[in-house]
């Protein structure tokens, strides 16, 4: 076979896979291990045809798989890879840029360069900024956290009680202190007027927290944070492609102050992991605290490397899915997804709400529903077990004050009503 005909066929896998993974169980229906006790504990001592990997990934890989791309993934945050995304990963590995300087990829860093600015365009953010991207939200809060101690040498980070763990972790990594705010009834982080800011590097609050979506006071903290001469990391790593719908940016209200920003285009923008953008209105800050040069890597042109941005070298060519994606749907496309996802997630609390034997436990924001059954934490806990059991979906659970409660988020682009319909029902009949 050639590389030719194994990509065909490699290509019809794909096909074949989304055109019936509404089909297939959702969550993987193995237990921990399965899967290792059918993989050869030793390494091939001799190359076989690339048709042995296709005919795996079905008889072994494929039960082990939780299916993201199921319209029933209901999850976390759940995501959608594009048909011109995947396309575009694979002339990505095709290609294999390694831009660690300008010259190495001039058209990898170039168009980094202009995607970021496209979306910082259709998001309705700030003229200037920079952006960049890295590969995940985690890093680019990291990478944020260690500019904003570069620029302001103080070592404290502050948050929301419902930040996501993130924050802890780049603090843990940078060994730096984190304080943590408690939220109030709207779970927003609360700002009283004992909030000082004057020893700390970086204020990040969160536009859509991972739980419950709620929104942190952006503008309020930001100019606390400023005055105090903190810098402002804000973390919408959910919820900022909502922005591109002009009807959602009322929760953008203060984000043009911020220092920096992550948005997830791997998130909620039909992009294939991993596609983090992280813009800054200092880039030269950025630069200052990234930026080493070798011998090795120098060059006669005075040109940008986007190394010098953040912690990676050698960067993947992801901007090439990114741009495929927002060229393939446009801002219309994306626009009508992103509604009906936000529309989807309505009726849903809809339903919950109407239902006296279920609650809404979190106001209702963008596509994600906090609700549970009236009831113990037990039982709860009981129904969501059941239904991801079932294969027929899967939820997530967090806890709301002590109190076990689940999660339905929506965000792949092939859900529709009938399937939000589905998983209501298949709920209803696991709490009975
Ligand atoms: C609000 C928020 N920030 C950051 C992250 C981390 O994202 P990543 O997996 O890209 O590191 C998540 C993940 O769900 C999130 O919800």
């Amino acid at each position: 076979m050639t590389f030719r005909e194994d990509g065909y066929a490699a290509v019809d896998w794909a096909a074949d896979y989304l055109e019936r993974v509404a089909d297939l169980p959702v969550l993987a229906q193995v237990e921990p291990g399965e899967l290792s006790a059918r993989l050869p504990d030793r390494p091939p001592e001799r190359g076989e045809p690339f048709a042995n990997i296709l005919r795996d990934l079905d008889d072994v890989l494929l039960p082990a798989l939780t299916n993201w791309q199921h319209p029933r993934f209901f999850a976390y945050f759940a995501v959608t890879s594009s048909e011109p995304g995947i396309l575009a990963e694979l002339i990505a590995a095709t290609l294999n840029q390694v831009a660690i300087v300008w010259r190495a990829s001039p058209a990898s860093t170039e168009l980094e360069l202009r995607v970021a600015d496209w979306v910082r365009q259709l998001l309705g953010l700030p003229e200037g900024w920079h952006g960049h991207i890295e590969d995940t939200a985690s890093t680019s809060t990291l990478a944020a956290l260690i500019a904003a101690r570069h620029v302001t040498e103080r070592n404290v980070v502050v948050c929301s009680e419902h930040a996501h763990s993130s924050v802890d972790k780049a603090a843990r990594m940078l060994g730096m202190e984190l304080r943590k705010v408690p939220a109030d009834e709207a779970l927003r982080m609360r700002v009283g007027d004992d909030l000082r800011f004057d020893d700390v590097a970086a204020v990040v609050p969160t536009i859509g927290t991972t739980s419950f979506a709620s929104v942190d006071p952006v503008r309020e903290l930001a100019e606390r944070a400023h005055a105090d001469g903190a810098w402002v990391h804000v973390d919408a790593a959910y919820a900022g492609p909502s922005w591109i719908c002009e009807e959602e940016r009322r929760s953008q209200d203060g984000v043009e102050l911020a220092d920096s920003l992550v948005v997830n285009p791997h998130k909620w923008l039909l992009v294939p992991m991993d596609c983090s953008l992280l813009w800054t209105s200092r880039p030269d800050d950025f630069r200052r605290a990234f930026s080493l040069v070798p011998e090795y890597l120098r060059t006669p042109e005075d040109a940008y490397a986007l190394s010098e941005y953040g912690p990676a070298l050698g960067r993947r060519f992801r901007s090439l899915k990114l741009w495929a994606v927002l060229r393939c749907y446009g801002r219309d496309g994306l626009q009508r997804i992103l509604r009906e996802h936000i529309r989807l997630a309505d009726l849903f609390a809809e339903w919950v709400d109407a239902d006296p034997d279920w609650e809404l436990v979190a106001p209702q924001r963008f596509s994600l529903v906090v609700f549970r059954r009236n009831g113990s934490d037990e039982e709860n806990e009981a129904i969501l077990e059941r239904v991801n059991a079932s294969g027929e979906l899967f939820i997530s659970h967090t806890r709301l004050n002590g109190r076990y409660v689940l999660r339905l988020a929506i965000g792949n682009a092939r859900t529709t009503e009938d399937d939000v319909r589905r998983a209501w029902e298949a709920l209803k009949r696991a709490s009975r």
